[in-house]
């Protein structure tokens, strides 16, 4: 069909826009726009598929340096392609000023994902939270549910992980050596090479583990788990999630203790599971760690930088924020990552990239275009 007849078709309608969007490439960096024209507004984000759509949740972030806190909530995407993406709108609100809630417009509410529970047949939203006014400080996880995949999601509570729970890999020297005090440590900067030696994890045994960047996984048996940086981000947990998906349910291990991972984003392929990570920097981006193990609960085993190519010291200027499995297509997945900017964090950019395998480990090379079908 020639190209002038084809436009007119789609124009009319008398075709859908499914098969040509294939064809439509990826553009790692540039403006995305929705249906309305807008740049896609879901940073920080991940993606669920659902009863034959694709859902995309992130971040809604406003214009200049304050636009980096939640003063509007978590933005929400459908595609049928991954290409076109249609805006449904402002998936959960936070809540006015003033109104004293831990969603309090002007929060800290980052890394939002979806999950569907089959047996409650409730979406889940999982997200880091870090209420008004206290910096990072907070590092409490919030969950959000709804009967609807595109909201509106309830808030339904906020708060430290696995309170009173040791890990699956607890030391002995964890249940008896000595404690830091709360608030002592915070942030990379402060902690010295081995911040093992400091024991966050018995301090923040009784009243629940921080958990800052994260991410959610649902394993081919149902089971879901949360994925966070831990103990002042110094180590990552990965907690196994009650039935219903809205609480921690105890059962958690440690893993890269004292590596500072941030942004972890998993995916299994072929029963082995992988997982990729950054460094630790706050905005500026770092370079890509990955991992592989056998078993969710480790042991994990580190394989390096999986970027290929020129600026892989930074990823490619972005930072992972989901590993997306393409649908239908046994073996393919997406490298989500964000360009962040601060200064201007609306205008935050979005990379997507293949994923490749080759030997143990997955790498991601830089494209400046591409499509589905250049993914092997
Ligand atoms: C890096 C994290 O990955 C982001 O989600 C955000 O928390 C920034 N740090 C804040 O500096």
């Amino acid at each position: 069909m020639n190209k002038f007849f084809l436009s007119i078709l789609l124009i009319t309608g008398l075709v859908s826009c499914e098969n040509s969007a294939q064809k439509q490439p990826f553009s790692p960096g540039e403006l995305w726009l929705d249906n309305n024209g807008a740049h896609i507004n879901a940073h920080g984000g991940g993606i669920m598929f659902n009863d034959g759509k694709y859902y995309w949740f992130g971040e809604h972030k406003t214009e200049g340096e304050g636009g980096n806190m939640a003063n509007v909530g978590v933005h929400c995407y459908s595609s049928k392609d991954l290409i076109n993406w249609f805006d449904e709108g402002v998936a959960l609100s936070v809540d006015p000023k003033g109104s004293e809630s831990q969603i309090e417009k002007g929060c800290i509410l980052e890394r939002p994902k979806v999950i569907y529970n089959t047996k409650t047949k409730k979406y889940v939203m999982w997200f880091h939270l870090e209420p008004k006014d206290g910096g990072y400080t907070g590092a409490l996880s919030g969950v959000a549910v709804s009967d609807n995949a595109t909201g509106p999601y309830k808030f339904i509570k906020a708060g430290r992980a696995n309170a009173g729970y040791w890990p699956l890999n607890v030391t002995e020297r964890h249940k008896t050596g000595p404690i830091p005090s709360e608030g002592q440590y915070y942030g990379g900067g402060s902690l010295p090479d081995h911040p093992d030696t400091l024991n966050i994890l018995a301090r923040d045994m009784k009243g629940g583990q921080m958990a800052r960047d994260m991410n959610l996984f649902v394993d081919d048996d149902g089971k879901a788990y949360h994925i966070y940086s831990s103990e002042d981000n110094s180590t990552l947990h990965i907690a196994l999630l009650s039935d219903d998906y809205t609480e921690h349910s105890g059962t958690y291990t440690r893993a890269f203790l004292g590596r500072f991972m941030e942004a972890p984003a998993m995916f299994k392929k072929d029963g082995k599971y992988y997982l990729m990570m950054s460094g630790c920097t706050g905005w500026s981006p770092n370079q890509a760690r990955s991992a592989v193990a056998d078993e969710i609960l480790g042991e994990w085993k580190e394989l390096g930088d999986p970027c290929i190519g020129d600026s892989t010291k930074t990823t490619f200027h972005s930072q992972s924020t989901f590993i997306l499995p393409v649908q239908g297509q046994k073996g393919k997945f997406i490298y989500m990552g964000d360009r962040w900017r601060p200064q201007d964090a609306i205008d935050g950019r979005y990379i997507w990239l293949p994923v490749e395998f080759e030997g143990e480990r997955f790498v991601i090379r830089w494209r400046d275009s591409w499509t589905l079908d250049d993914i092997k």
